[in-house]
């Protein structure tokens, strides 16, 4: 089955309004004509608002990079998956390795996190991935399956095709060290057969992006395999030139 490849830019804390209001008129002209490659920019809050209304119509998806769980409450300093949807945005990133790491995101939280993005019509994309520790004991599936089954407990088997799973090791985060495309194809297979244990359909559905390291020297390779749908793109996303040779890298 035919999946569209997703190419997204996590900003991360990076760009003021201003500054992505520049990079998104400078964005829109170079992707208009990249047929079939979907385009998200996960920006900070801040930019949400004037980003969606610039790429309106575009071929550009806003996405948050988090998000509460609860609709409302007395959550100081957070933001709700409606007020996103409200604002314009189409997706939110969860479980972040950075969130998980520095900010204590739990398995729990994106259990509930999850079903909350969809419920308000964003599309979650969760992130998962192994630590260098884990990869080096030889328990990579072992993690990739315990966040898989915990992170999706609370989707439905039919709604799994609606997500987007980033497979990111964490240890090729921000680091220059790039997967090999077989490391990244391997994960991402052993993904789609834990989500085809669920539901087969939906697993030959949902897109699985590789992360970490991700530039546009090295995309094109990663790219051309066949489970690796699309990337999640750190630094490289922070300049137009640089994301948009990436986006070009993904058209099939
Ligand atoms: P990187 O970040 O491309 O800078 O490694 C990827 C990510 O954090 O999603």
């Amino acid at each position: 089955m035919a999946r569209n490849p997703l190419i997204a830019g996590n900003w991360k804390m990076h760009k003021s309004e201003r500054q992505a209001e520049e990079y998104i008129q400078a964005l829109l002209p170079r992707v208009a004509a990249l047929e079939g490659v979907g385009v998200a920019i996960c920006a900070p809050y801040t930019d949400l608002k004037a980003l969606a209304d610039s790429a309106r119509g575009s071929r550009v998806e806003v996405y948050a990079q988090n998000m509460h769980q609860e609709d409302q409450g007395a959550y100081t300093g957070e933001v709700s998956a409606p007020m996103l949807s409200e604002a314009g945005v189409q997706g939110v990133v969860l479980g972040h390795s950075e969130r998980r790491a520095q900010f204590g995101e739990s398995d729990h939280a994106l259990a509930l996190k999850v079903p909350a993005a969809l419920r308000a019509g964003l599309t979650p994309l969760l992130c998962v991935g192994e630590s260098e520790q884990e990869r080096d004991a030889g328990d990579t599936e072992r993690r990739l399956r315990q966040q898989i089954a915990e992170d999706l407990g609370g989707v439905a088997a039919e709604q799994l095709s609606e997500l987007v799973i980033a497979y990111e090791p964490v240890w090729a985060i921000g680091t220059g060290r790039v997967a090999s495309p077989e490391q990244a194809q391997e994960a991402i297979a052993f993904i789609r057969a834990l989500l085809a244990a669920r539901d087969e359909r939906a697993a030959q559905q949902v897109r699985i992006l590789y992360g970490g390291s991700v530039d546009p020297d090295n995309a094109a390779g990663l790219l051309e395999l066949p489970d690796i749908d699309g990337a999640l793109v750190g630094g490289a996303s922070l300049q137009v030139d640089s994301f948009a040779r990436i986006v070009a890298a993904a058209r099939r």
